[in-house]
């Protein structure tokens, strides 16, 4: 049977990366470490997760016409994913963040969304005839909230799925809430949009018990090393994280939603999808870089059977 395909939508940039011991206070400079680039995006992230997942995926976003773009287009391209609705902006600057991870692995980020920010509702109209019952559509916050919920309500409409990762970190409208299929939000970002500090488990049923009363149908949040909570059709169900070693986090929620939408569209189960994708995050934080992190389908199996001879 043939894979029915995933639509990403949303940023790709280009990382610029500093490591360093810790972050600098505001106003101080630090000398760091090494520096490198790597393809990023949280769009783009997610759209070379679920392909290296086994995903079939069509990415759709804006990029300048700088070499950023075309670099970030043809690594796409190489992992497999679909990049034919992308946008060329002709006046703008393809994005860009600047990233410092300390020696725990944490990051900070600033991005500068340029060409990003252009993808405006007028800009997917060629988009919209591929969304039909059933497809499962992918996006988070890095792109204009009007083009999200726009794609949102052009999905509801057509009976397609939408899961959103909302990153960063913003408010929602109640159009969005109410016709979100599933929404993914991290601890910080669950804290925003229910307005309850969420920290551990407990805390995270609250959260996700409010944002079903709030009219999304299904939530997952991701806690870091403290695994994930699901409010899924109405049951808790709690994933506890791998026990690695961290070198870099950058990424690691991505990597989580695109191997969730791979898992959830080839019909798994929650629970197993909810495994898969907090092996596939676990992998991520053992490397370096965002898209450079992430794991094919067959190391899963191998981190699998690893884990599972050590029980
Ligand atoms: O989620 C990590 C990503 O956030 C980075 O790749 C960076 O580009 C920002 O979009």
């Amino acid at each position: 049977m043939p894979k029915s395909r995933i639509i990403v939508l949303g940023s790709s940039n280009t990382d610029m990366v500093v490591q360093t011991e810790r972050f600098p206070k505001p106003g101080e400079t630090i000398l760091g470490g090494d520096f490198f680039m790597n393809q990023g995006g949280k769009g783009a992230n997610q759209a070379v997760a679920a392909a290296r997942l086994g995903g079939d995926v069509l990415f759709v976003t804006s990029v300048g016409n700088d070499i950023f773009g075309k670099t970030a287009l043809h690594a796409l391209q190489k992992e497999g994913v679909d990049v034919s609705y992308t946008r060329i902006d002709q006046g703008t600057p393809s994005g860009v963040a600047v990233i410092t991870i300390d020696r725990n692995g944490e990051n900070n980020i600033v991005v500068a969304p340029g060409a990003n920010g252009a993808l405006l509702p007028d800009e997917v109209r060629h988009v919209e005839d591929l969304i039909q019952a059933g497809t499962l559509i992918l996006m988070q916050l890095e792109i204009p909230i009007q083009t999200v919920e726009h794609i949102i309500s052009k999905a509801a409409h057509r009976g397609a799925k939408v899961i959103l990762n909302p990153a960063p970190a913003q408010t929602l409208s109640q159009n969005i809430l109410n016709k979100i299929y599933l929404l993914t939000p991290n601890e910080e970002e669950a804290s925003l949009l229910t307005g309850i500090p969420v920290h551990d488990i407990s805390s995270a049923q609250l959260a996700a018990k409010i944002l079903v009363e709030k009219g999304v149908q299904n939530v997952v949040i991701t806690l870091g090393s403290k695994g994930a909570l699901a409010l899924f059709e109405g049951t808790y169900i709690q994933v506890p994280a791998q026990k690695v070693m961290a070198v870099d986090t950058t990424a690691a929620g991505d990597v989580f939603n695109g191997a969730l939408a791979v898992a959830l569209n080839e019909g798994q189960p929650i629970p197993d999808a909810l495994t898969f994708a907090s092996q596939a995050a676990a992998i991520a934080v053992t490397r370096l870089g965002a898209q450079s992190s992430s794991p094919y389908r067959n190391e899963i199996e191998k981190y699998y059977q690893t884990t599972q001879n050590q029980i």
